[in-house]
């Protein structure tokens, strides 16, 4: 495994992180058993960062994780980043959400906090919200700061609140076939020292090239609706896989491997956060690092993923 800093925390974390999304209804990872065989290969592959949400599940995901990483050994050491849900910003709910997902994960401080998405609906003020996070920190139930999903004008806006923290770590929707990341969010996190954690690196599995055409209209989980996935762009996606099987045979590494690799190699901040829906995945991820694509074949994959022109209005 490789590992870099979070942010500017001093915190060693692996340079994939595993997402926690699929233990949920939504993804379908719901057995405990299950749950804990993923967590457990994370740990034995050296991945030690794992990325949850107080919304998976509405506390589901929390709850299986913070069980596992109690029962597996080395499970207490892991760095856990959670979200709290725009809509809950009112400050009072601020301190409220953070006890209740504490409570889930078992744990007596959340690693890395980070907003899920701004406010849309209740208008809470950014520096009232911000402030409360801050206090969060300052009384010991929060570590870290982050910010998910937040264009860099607002993130810079938000940033601008603290007093004495800084924001350690962006998400954002960042992989071969959608790199809107790159226009302004890779340089933000690099001039400030921020980890950029990208989220569907795989594009929820459609740069693994494990299905076809004919099985996207099979979907029972979240890719009922993901764009990624319909004809119209899943066969320019398609496109793009043959590319990547091509220059990871040279390798012998899978497409899902080159596609993390490529990120990886992107930016040194840049830091994919991968779900996987069993310990085989888990594994294979991993394999992902402690190897680097030539310059020529990064710029191939380049180039293909140039050609892609995704539409998200597929109705
Ligand atoms: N901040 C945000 O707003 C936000 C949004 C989305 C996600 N996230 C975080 O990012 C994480 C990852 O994103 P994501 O779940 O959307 O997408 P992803 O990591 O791009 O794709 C994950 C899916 O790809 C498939 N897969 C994974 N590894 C594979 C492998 N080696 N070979 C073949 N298939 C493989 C699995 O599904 P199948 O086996 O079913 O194909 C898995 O569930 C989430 O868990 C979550 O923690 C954050």
């Amino acid at each position: 495994m490789e590992y870099t800093e979070l942010g500017s925390t001093g915190l060693k974390v692996s340079r994939i992180a595993l997402g926690a999304w699929q233990f949920t209804e939504t993804w379908g990872v719901k057995d405990y058993a299950l749950v804990k065989e993923i967590v457990a290969k994370a740990l034995e592959v050296g991945i030690n960062f794992v990325d949850t949400a107080m919304i998976y599940g509405r506390g589901m995901s929390e709850q299986l994780l913070g069980r596992a990483l109690k029962e597996v050994e080395g499970g207490e050491e892991v760095v856990v980043a959670t979200k709290i849900p725009g809509d809950f910003l009112s400050p009072e709910d601020v301190l409220r959400a953070i006890d209740r997902s504490l409570n889930r994960l078992q744990r007596e401080k959340v690693d890395l906090l980070l907003i899920h998405w701004p406010p849309a609906w209740h208008n809470f003020p950014t520096c009232a919200y911000m402030r409360a996070l801050e206090r969060a920190v300052a009384l010991g139930a929060v570590s870290y700061l982050g910010l998910s999903d937040y264009p860099v004008e607002l993130a810079e806006a938000a940033r601008s609140c603290l007093a004495r923290e800084e924001i350690q770590a962006l998400q954002v929707r960042f992989n071969l076939a959608e790199r809107w990341a790159e226009v302004d969010h890779v340089p933000y996190a690099e001039r400030h020292g921020m980890t950029l954690m990208a989220w569907s690196p795989l594009g929820k599995g459609a740069l693994t090239g494990k299905y076809g055409l004919e099985d996207i209209g099979k979907f029972q989980d979240v890719r009922i609706n993901e764009p990624l996935f319909h004809p119209a762009n899943y066969t320019q996606v398609l496109e793009l896989v043959k590319v990547l099987r091509d220059v990871g045979s040279k390798y012998g590494k899978t497409p899902a491997q080159v596609a993390l690799n490529w990120l990886i190699s992107y930016s040194d901040v840049v830091l994919p956060i991968v779900g996987a829906r069993s310990p085989q995945q888990v594994e294979e991820n991993a394999g992902a690092l402690e190897w680097r694509l030539s310059y020529e074949d990064w710029r191939l994959i380049d180039e293909a993923s140039k050609r892609l022109k995704i539409t998200y209005i597929t109705w």
